[in-house]
């Protein structure tokens, strides 16, 4: 098939891989100039991904017979609708079902609603004195986050970004007055992060295995929050610190959102990526993706078996194929990411790799938010590419990645402690503790 593939970090990158793989001629939609991706196209075009008829014009003039489109910035701007009406069809869900994820006030009021579970104690303002009123009955323990769309950066929480409420007054003040939208204050959860992602239909849904992201800049968890700097899975598609349960409730509140999309006149069609949180009072919902998570992509396209390109075009018409299966292998993936990552990134310094040199250590790189100039691989701000790792245990795949950051340089750095077997222990006794009761806790 002819397909585009629109982004050009490393979730793109690896799609577009296995898209080729599978025998497709891909073309893609990028705004800075990703080598792997590049290199796998039979054509490409550097653009802004929310150029909306630059790039359906761009599909029609290869013929394209599926789109697919990574990031989220695309579908607020109504890609997938554009590319429906021209009679594509797209993986990636309309604007309206998208705001699920460029909404965090829709998403909020849609599973109270509902009566769907997983919501924390929240409220929802435009107006700063209200918000402040609000503020002032609160404990300490809130966070404030913009309704609309920050990759991942715009989520303060009192007592770790924030130091005390009148600061949390600050920062609201300071969102209201951007006019992006409204303002989210939500009780602070505390306990163990984990990531599902579902191939949907808007009726059915495939849920891929679960993956944990590190959000925070630094190892253990320390630093700002980053677009997120590195993942792992495990090989039952379980977490460590997760029971069974805990799995099925987080499906059963993604199969109940999907519902209530439907009834609203929102038939959500791609990949529906929930962040969860398990608590010691179970599971709640922190956000909601239209897309797939990246880096989570990585660790369960890496293990998908089948193909993707019959997966994402039975989404896409409306005709989910059901069986989805996975190689029972444990994945590990690191970000590497410019020196000061998170708040002052150094950009446009070189980096060095050495392709081959990775491939005989028996890891696998994937290209992110670099540009490829004369013959240099240049840093931007965000995320430059990502190292990925399969073996039986997290910690194997782990020592891979440290034997093959030998291969790599620059003014970068990565979280040597994703994957790494102290991690994993450490979220497995979270779990535990997380798991009794909380009046033996
Ligand atoms: P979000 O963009 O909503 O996923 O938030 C980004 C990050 O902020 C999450 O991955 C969490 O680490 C943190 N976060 C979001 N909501 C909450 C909450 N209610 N309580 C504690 N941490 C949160
Ligand atoms: N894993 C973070 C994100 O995709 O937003």
């Amino acid at each position: 098939m002819r397909i585009v593939v629109v982004g050009g970090g490393c979730r793109e990158h690896i799609l577009t891989e296995r898209l080729c793989r599978e025998g497709n001629t891909v073309y893609s939609v990028m705004r800075n100039r990703n080598p792997g991706i590049e290199r796998l196209s039979s054509d490409f075009s550097i653009r802004e991904e929310t150029d909306v008829d630059g790039t359906v014009s761009f599909a029609e003039g290869k013929g394209i017979e599926l789109a697919v489109i990574g990031p989220e910035t695309p579908l607020e701007a109504g890609l997938a609708d554009a590319f429906t009406s021209s009679g594509i069809p797209c993986f990636g869900p309309s604007r309206d079902a998208a705001e699920i994820e460029f909404s965090k006030a829709f998403t909020r009021r849609l599973m109270e609603s509902y009566g769907i579970p997983g919501n924390p104690i929240y409220a929802v303002f435009d107006s700063f004195d209200d918000a402040a009123g609000f503020l002032d009955g609160c404990s300490s323990d809130i966070v404030v986050k913009p309704s609309g769309l920050t990759g991942g950066k715009g989520v303060k929480i009192v007592g770790e970004q924030l130091s005390d409420i009148s600061e949390a007054k600050v920062y609201v003040r300071e969102l209201l007055e951007r006019k992006k939208g409204s303002v989210v204050l939500e009780e602070r959860l505390s306990g163990e992060e984990f990531s599902l992602q579902a191939i949907t239909d808007g009726k059915e849904m495939l849920p891929l295995p679960l993956a944990q992201d590190h959000k925070r800049a630094f190892e253990g968890d320390r630093g700002p929050n980053t677009g997120g700097m590195g993942s792992y899975s495990m090989s039952d598609g379980l977490l460590p610190f997760l029971e069974e349960s805990d799995r099925e409730r987080a499906i059963y509140i993604m199969q109940r959102v999907l519902q209530a999309l439907r009834k609203e006149n929102r038939e959500f069609r791609g990949v529906l990526y929930g962040g969860f949180m398990l608590t010691r009072d179970g599971v709640r919902l922190l956000e909601f993706n239209a897309r797939f998570a990246d880096p989570e992509s990585l660790n369960v396209i890496s293990v998908m078996k089948g193909s993707l390109t019959e997966t994402l075009l039975s989404s896409a018409t409306g005709h989910l194929k059901r069986e989805l299966s996975f190689e029972r292998m444990a994945t590990v993936c690191r970000y590497f990411v410019p020196v000061g990552y998170g708040e002052k990134p150094i950009t446009g310094t070189e980096i060095t790799i050495d392709e081959r040199c990775i491939g005989e250590k028996g890891a696998t790189l994937y290209f992110g938010s670099v540009n490829a100039s004369e013959g240099k691989i240049l840093t931007t701000s965000s995320r430059s590419f990502a190292l990925l790792a399969k073996a039986e245990e997290p910690w194997e795949a782990a020592a891979i990645l440290e034997k093959s950051s030998v291969c790599v340089g620059g003014q970068i750095y990565s979280r040597r402690d994703i994957g790494s077997r102290e991690e994993i222990e450490r979220r497995r006794q979270n779990g535990i503790r997380l798991h009794m009761a909380p009046d033996l806790g």
